[in-house]
C-alpha cells in the first residue's frame, strides 16, 4: 500500500479513534505487514494488563514495542549497540524485531519483567500513521487468542476477539503474512530469536559477521518459539510431495478423520477424491502471504486434519514457513 492509499484504506475519524483509546487506556487493533497486533500504550501498565487478559497470554511473555521510527532508539532503549543501530537503518520499517535492553519508558509489565525489551518500526502506513498521531510506543502482540493462528486480515481480529477489541483498524491484508524475525543483541553473540522475511543471510550481509540461531535446544525465549504454536484446530501433518501427501491423506481418512483438506505449493495429482485441496499457495513469499488464512479455512471447512506440503527449506522465507508449520504440527491436541 502507497502512503497516499492511507486515506482510502482507514480515515482520518478511524485514526482519530484509535488514538483516543490508546490514550484511554484501551486497546486498539492495527494492520502491520506481518500480521495484526493488539495494540496498547506500552508506557502504561493498565493498558498493557488489558492485552494479557484478552489474549489469556501468559504475564511473563513478552509484547513487541512498536516505534515510529528508527530516531526514537534511545526512548525506548538504552545500551544501543551500534549493530543494532545498523540493522534498524538497514530493515526498518521492516520485518525485523531488535531485543535491546529497556528504558524506563517501557512499562515492565509489556516486557514480562524482563530487563530488555523487542523493538520493531512496522512497514505499514496505517501503523506508522497511526504511531506518529499516538506519539508514543505501541506494544502489541499479534492480535490472536494465545498459541492461534496470528491474523493477516481485520476479519481475522473480528473471528478471534471480537467485542474484546475496542478498535479495529483494517488495512487489509498482510503483505508478508508471517510474524517479525526477532534479533537478540543484548549479549556479544547476536541470535536469532524467530525466523522470519528478514532472513539470516541478510542480517549477515548488513552486518558483516556471523549470527547464530537459536536451537531447540535452547530454553524458548520467545513465545514463538514454543512447540504448540500457530496451530490451526485441525491436526497439521507435513508431507515432502504429492505422493506422501496422498498417502498422509488416506491414512488420515482410514483413521476415522472426518474431514482432511490439503495445501501444497501447486496443485498435486493423485489425491484422493475425498481430499479438501485449499487453493495452491505457490512459491514461499506467497505462500508466507497467505498460510494464516489457509490455516483458519481449513478450521471454517471443519478439516480435522490438514495435510500440507511446505515450500522448500531455502534459509529465508520458506524455512521460516517451515518452521511455522513444524510448530503447528508438533501441537499435541
Ligand atoms: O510481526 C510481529 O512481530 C508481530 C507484529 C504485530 O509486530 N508481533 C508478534 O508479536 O508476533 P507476538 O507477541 O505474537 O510475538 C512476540 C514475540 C514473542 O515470541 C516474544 O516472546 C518475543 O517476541 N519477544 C518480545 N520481547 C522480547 C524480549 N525482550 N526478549 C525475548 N523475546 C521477546
Ligand atoms: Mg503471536
Amino acid at each position: 500500500m502507497t502512503a497516499e492509499d492511507v486515506a482510502a484504506a482507514v480515515d482520518d475519524a478511524a485514526l482519530d479513534a484509535a488514538v483516543a483509546e490508546l490514550r484511554r487506556g484501551g486497546l486498539v487493533a492495527f494492520p502491520t505487514e506481518t500480521v495484526y497486533g493488539l495494540g496498547a500504550d506500552a508506557s502504561d501498565p493498565a493498558a498493557v494488563a488489558k492485552v494479557f487478559a484478552v489474549k489469556g497470554r501468559p504475564a511473563d511473555h513478552p509484547l513487541i514495542v512498536h516505534i515510529a521510527a528508527a530516531a526514537e532508539l534511545d526512548r525506548w532503549a538504552v545500551d544501543v549497540p551500534d549493530a543494532a543501530r545498523a540493522l534498524a537503518r538497514t530493515f526498518w520499517p521492516g520485518p525485523l524485531t531488535l531485543v535491546l535492553r529497556r528504558s524506563e519508558a517501557v512499562s515492565a509489565a509489556a516486557t514480562g519483567n524482563r530487563a530488555t525489551v523487542g523493538l520493531r518500526v512496522p512497514a505499514h502506513p496505517v501503523a506508522l500513521e497511526l504511531l506518529r498521531r499516538f506519539g508514543g510506543a505501541i506494544a502489541a502482540p499479534s492480535a490472536n487468542r494465545f498459541g492461534r493462528v496470528s491474523p493477516t486480515t481485520a476479519a481475522h481480529v473480528r473471528a478471534d476477539l471480537g467485542a474484546d477489541v475496542g478498535v479495529v483498524l483494517d488495512g487489509g491484508p498482510s503483505d508478508v503474512g508471517i510474524e517479525s524475525t526477532i534479533v537478540d543483541l543484548t549479549d556479544d553473540t547476536i541470535e536469532v530469536l524467530r525466523l522470519g522475511a528478514v532472513t539470516v543471510a541478510d542480517l549477515e550481509a548488513a552486518l558483516g559477521r556471523p549470527v547464530a540461531v537459536a536451537g531447540a535446544d535452547v530454553a524458548p525465549r520467545a513465545s514463538g518459539m514454543l512447540e504448540a504454536h500457530y496451530a490451526p484446530r485441525a491436526r497439521v501433518v507435513l508431507a515432502d510431495d504429492g505422493a506422501e501427501a496422498a498417502a498422509a491423506v488416506r491414512a488420515a481418512l482410514t483413521a476415522g478423520a472426518a474431514r482432511v483438506a490439503v495445501l501444497a505449493p501447486a496443485v498435486l495429482d493423485g489425491l484422493p477424491p475425498a481430499a479438501v485441496e485449499l487453493e495452491p499457495a505457490g512459491g514461499a513469499e506467497h505462500f508466507a502471504a497467505v498460510l494464516y488464512d489457509r490455516l483458519r479455512q481449513a478450521d471454517r471447512l471443519d478439516c480435522t486434519t490438514l495435510v500440507v506440503v511446505p515450500p522448500p527449506e531455502d534459509g529465508g522465507i520458506g524455512s521460516a514457513v517451515r518452521d511455522r508449520l513444524r510448530r503447528a504440527a508438533a501441537d499435541a491436541r
